[in-house]
């Protein structure tokens, strides 16, 4: 049905045609995450289908990732941009090889930081059999193995390669709950596996190994943490000879409101998402201070001021260190012109 698509798009990169006929026809089921419920959401993904599913940094909307037809209604399920690639979950570092070639440098980092919130883009392997759609075109591919068990027992039941960007509409808030997934998915997608709350709460950190150690995206492992792995720190996207990422949107995780950073004072108009010991909060990201805690509630905070109407938020200075380095990353995005 949908094999006319050809990896292309309109000129925006998109498939309109095809999300207008992907909401048009689907019922969304909700999955328990017990052996039942997993077993019938793999065998959704086996004929094709979209499935959400939890990890521990958001929830993925999962595709057979060698099925093209598959994939094509999964960029037409979020409207995102077919130059824009996905992340392939993988159950061990022995199944990742199978589809990319790691160097010393990337081996090390899987061994110390594997299962967890950290993915590579490494070069494809010619016979690794994944659809050119996940890949963008592209002659690298992004890998993670994740650390949640429900995505864990997912993959051994599916017994394949599992294409997941976050469960979202392309450049809206990510989901860190099954809820926010139905809120903003329901009738575009085969089912949901509900797991929970997500216990990261932001997305993985991507490196990329070639030519040089470089940071992609800050995320769920922070980049000191794998600077210290590596003995030397990490080259940054957009450094001469680093490599980049075509999915690093300026504009991205934009909440219905107008977001104003490092607010040290507010508005009467404005609605304070805050940080640490601030009065006037609608909403404390971490009245403690911790920037764990922090990064873990950060989507969940930004659908729940959607859900308020909120239409100018401010949000308190989140110190850039550890993950508060993500959360930053996060919010300027949320902030940015759209
Ligand atoms: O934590 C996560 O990474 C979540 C969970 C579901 O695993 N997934 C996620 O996927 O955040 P997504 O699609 O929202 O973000 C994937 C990012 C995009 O910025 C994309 O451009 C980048 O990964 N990416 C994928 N393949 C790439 C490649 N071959 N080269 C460079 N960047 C790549
Ligand atoms: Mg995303």
């Amino acid at each position: 049905m949908w094999a006319f698509i050809v990896p292309k798009g309109d000129r925006d990169g998109r498939f309109p045609q095809l999300k207008r006929d992907v909401m048009d026809s689907v019922t969304t089921r909700t999955f328990a995450s017990d052996a039942q419920g997993l077993g019938d959401a793999a065998a959704v993904l086996a004929q094709g289908g979209l499935v959400a599913f939890p990890t521990e940094t958001v929830y993925g909307l999962g595709v057979d990732a060698r099925n093209s037809d598959a994939v094509a209604r999964l960029y037409a399920a979020k409207g995102r941009p077919a130059f824009n690639p996905l992340i392939v979950h993988v159950p061990s570092f022995e199944a990742a090889a199978r589809y990319v070639v790691f160097d010393k440098v990337a081996e090390d980092l899987a061994q110390a930081f594997w299962p967890g919130a950290l993915t590579f883009v490494l070069p494809l392997r010619a016979d690794a059999g994944i659809s050119p759609l996940v890949t963008a075109g592209l002659d690298t591919l992004a890998v993670r193995v994740p650390d949640h068990p429900v995505a864990r027992q997912l993959l051994e039941a599916f017994d394949g390669p599992i294409a997941a960007p976050s469960a979202n509409p392309s450049g809206q808030v990510s989901p860190t709950k099954a809820a926010h997934v139905a809120d903003q998915m329901d009738g575009r997608i085969d089912g949901i596996v509900d797991g929970g709350d997500c216990a990261v709460g932001l997305e993985s950190t991507i490196v990329a190994t070639q030519p040089v150690p470089t940071l992609l995206r800050a995320g769920g492992v922070p980049s000191e943490a794998i600077e210290a792995a590596l003995g030397r720190p990490l080259a940054q996207a957009g450094d001469a000879a680093a490599p980049t990422s075509p999915g690093q949107l300026a504009s991205h995780y934009a909440p219905q409101g107008s977001v104003r950073l490092n607010a040290v004072e507010i508005a009467s108009d404005e609605t304070l998402l805050g940080f640490g010991a601030v009065d006037g909060a609608a909403l404390n990201l971490s009245p403690a201070g911790d920037l764990i805690e922090a990064a873990a509630r950060l989507f969940d905070a930004l659908h729940q001021l959607n859900a308020m109407g909120a239409q100018k938020i401010a949000v308190s200075p989140i110190p850039d260190h550890g993950i508060g380095a993500a959360i930053n990353d996060r919010l300027r995005r949320a902030a940015a012109p759209r």
